[in-house]
């Protein structure tokens, strides 16, 4: 039977730009994919993706489902189940923001989905625990034996000025990941959070344009099963070889 489709957005570290993604994600596919229904699940605490799309979505669509570290279950629960229903429809689109910090539990959700995006910054701060991340769920991965969910890393917060990323890419050399088109450092994104009306507000920006074209690789990439195909096709080589 196909599935549905769905998306997770962590990192341990905070403050990376998950639930900044998260929204603007929403409101990529929604106009990409007009036709399909299209949820946002917050498991964060704070509750910011949430917050955000609250403005704009239709309230069915977007559902505060809080996790925390500590014993949860019920919440785990929940949001297994809702997550379970959304993909019994092979026409969803799920999108699942996540709070900082180790996900526990909610690693089991993770791998779900079929890719996990991993913003961060290229700083050091950021990218030593997005590198302890990605080792974690690679590992995890690794075990459950399958291609999905693709680890997807988003640079965020680049000095607009900057345009070689090739630091980024020797530090993240012999690791599981997928490099996406990167997001700029703009002092609009942060006003756009301070009420948020979607991606259609910055058209004509820098930041749409950027934004369009890491919409775009999800959708060419990740949810057209592209990726899987190349991943599965390089498995079956080194198989045989
Ligand atoms: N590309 C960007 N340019 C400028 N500011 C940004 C960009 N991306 C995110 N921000 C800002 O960075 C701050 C943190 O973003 P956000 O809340 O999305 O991070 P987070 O990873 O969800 O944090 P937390 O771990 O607390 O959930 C916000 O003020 C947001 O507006
Ligand atoms: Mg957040």
């Amino acid at each position: 039977m196909e599935q549905g489709q769905s998306i997770f957005v962590g990192n341990i570290k905070g403050g990376v730009g998950k639930s900044t993604i998260t929204a603007f994600l929403y409101d990529y596919f929604r106009t990409c994919f007009p036709k399909r229904p299209i949820q946002m699940l917050d498991t964060d605490r704070q509750g910011t993706c949430f917050e955000l799309l609250g403005s704009v979505a239709d309230e069915r669509d977007i559902r505060h489902v809080p996790v925390s570290d500590r014993f949860d279950g019920l919440s785990l629960v929940t949001l297994d189940s809702i997550m379970r229903r959304m993909r019994s429809n092979a026409e969803s689109l799920t999108i699942v923001d996540t709070g900082a910090g180790w996900p526990g539990n909610v690693w089991q959700i993770a791998m779900m989905c079929e890719c996990i995006i991993i913003p961060t910054s290229l700083s050091w701060a950021d990218l030593r625990p997005t590198v302890e991340f990605v080792r974690e769920m690679d590992e995890r991965k690794e075990s459950s034996g399958s291609v999905t969910p693709h680890l997807i890393i988003v640079p965020n917060r680049i000095p607009p000025a900057q345009r070689d990323l090739s630091a980024i890419s020797k530090i993240l050399e012999g690791l599981n990941v997928v490099l996406a088109p990167p997001l700029s450092d703009l002092s609009l994104v942060r006003q756009m959070s301070g009420e948020f009306r979607g991606l259609g507000e910055a058209r004509g920006t820098r930041f749409y344009s950027e934004f369009e074209r890491l919409g775009d690789f999800i959708r060419d990439y990740v949810l057209s099963g592209k990726l899987s195909q190349m991943f599965e096709a390089e498995l079956q080589n080194s198989g045989s070889s």
